[in-house]
């Protein structure tokens, strides 16, 4: 039930459709606090790195000036701990009043200012994950203040509730979204708590409801954390990728390049396996202290491209052998049925050489019979015209990435 749908969708209650809210037609990207920020609230002690209206704005900033908002990462999104912790005299939610001194609506209008989306993060239970309080017996309310306050995107974690509980009330806060008349991409961790306690998801539903999903663990600082979310969704690809596509996608967590965990190396895989995955492109990063190398990443156009790719197919681990994964996306240029793709040929292995990986084609089901313009993503190496049934090989470091797009070559 996404926002815009509406009285319609109420009416049309039991027909199965797939109901759009014409938002995240391709994966949402933007800045969110959560992974790198966490939930520091002592801006006494810590003023530059506290949950503050003043560390969003300084991202809002950098988001602009140093070129990510063109490249289309336009979110600036709240996560935890921003929230007071008591609702006012009116039951509606507030900001910490001394971290938010100019309250929420404030901080959304700078966003907008700046041709930037405001983002905020609120948790269907009684409280959110931290705490807080969460918007239980308040739906509508807490929707129609985010309206209010000029709120593009809500992120609604599941803590503090019943797994059970949010295949009713994930669509109804939808609703009340929907209600309101303003647009907000909705994000869910619905499927992520119901998987958790053992439950299956109603994928249908949860396509309908919501723009991205949770469906595994949080990404913390390191490879570890990283390749364990890339498992995950190798593992499980025939049950989640058939559930993305445009205005719903997968959410495997933010792109945590630029901080401590992550080699060059494995921040180039971690970008190049999120543009695979058609995930949502959410850096969680101080952007005044990132390092030009790791800005390139973020920033490779090309990588972006693959990204976005309006097919919005999300794609799948179709080799793996000896910790070598081989993943392939089908994208745009597509000539009667017949795919372009992007390639990645994944390395986990920690043995500390290159290895050398024989890619065929054919072999993958890349058919198409006067072949494919190779071209590597990061850099920009040409391997000329590739015919179904050539060979190529590509050196792939530990715990590092090859990324190549393969272009149907029409005549
Ligand atoms: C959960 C979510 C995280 C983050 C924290 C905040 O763990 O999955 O992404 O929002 O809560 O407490």
């Amino acid at each position: 039930m996404k926002a815009l749908m509406g009285v319609v969708g109420v009416v049309m209650v039991g027909v199965v459709v797939g109901l759009e809210n014409g938002l995240a037609r391709t994966p949402p990207m933007g800045w969110l606090a959560w992974e790198r920020f966490r939930c520091n609230t002592d801006c006494d002690n810590d003023p530059d790195n506290c949950i503050s209206e003043s560390l969003f704005k300084a991202m809002a900033d950098l988001m602009v000036s140093e070129g990510y908002r063109d490249l289309g990462y336009d979110i600036v999104c709240l996560d935890d701990c921003w929230l007071d912790t008591e609702r006012d005299a009116d039951d509606k939610l507030q900001p910490d009043p001394k971290r938010f001194p100019s309250g929420i609506k404030a901080l959304a209008d700078y966003m907008h200012e700046r041709g930037l989306r405001f983002g905020i993060y609120e948790d269907f239970g009684t409280h959110t994950c931290a705490g807080y309080p969460g918007i239980e017996g308040h739906l509508e309310t807490d929707a129609n203040t985010f309206a209010e306050w000029g709120v593009d995107y809500v992120k609604l974690d599941g803590c503090y509730t019943d797994p059970k509980d949010m295949d009713i009330g994930y669509p109804e806060f939808g609703a009340f979204l929907n209600n309101t008349g303003r647009p907000m991409v909705y994000s869910c961790s619905w499927p992520d708590y119901q998987l958790a306690s053992g439950m299956v998801p109603n994928w249908t539903a949860i396509i309908e409801t919501c723009n991205l999903w949770r469906n595994f663990d949080d990404i913390d600082d390191s490879w570890d954390s990283v390749s364990s979310i890339i498992n995950y969704y190798g593992d499980n690809q025939d049950d989640i990728v058939p559930n993305a596509g445009p205005g719903h996608w997968n959410d495997p967590d933010m792109l945590i390049i630029g901080n401590f965990g992550l080699s060059y190396e494995q921040s180039k895989a971690q970008m190049a396996m999120w543009a695979i995955m058609a995930s949502p492109l959410l850096m969680s990063v101080d952007l005044r202290t990132m390092h030009s190398e790791f800005k390139a990443i973020l920033q490779n156009q090309a990588l972006i491209d693959v990204n976005q790719d309006e097919l919005g197919i999300q794609g799948t681990r179709v080799q793996k052998s000896n910790s070598i994964e081989i993943w392939i996306r089908p994208i745009t240029p597509v000539q009667q049925d017949n795919y372009s793709y992007a390639m990645a040929v994944l390395s986990q292995r920690t043995d500390g050489t290159p290895i050398s990986v024989a890619v065929n084609p054919a072999s993958l089901g890349l058919n198409f019979p006067s072949g494919y313009e190779v071209v590597d993503l990061y850099s920009n190496t040409e391997y000329g015209t590739v015919l179904p049934d050539h060979q190529v090989n590509f050196s792939v470091n530990p715990t590092g990435v090859v990324i190549t797009k393969w272009t149907i070559v029409t005549t």
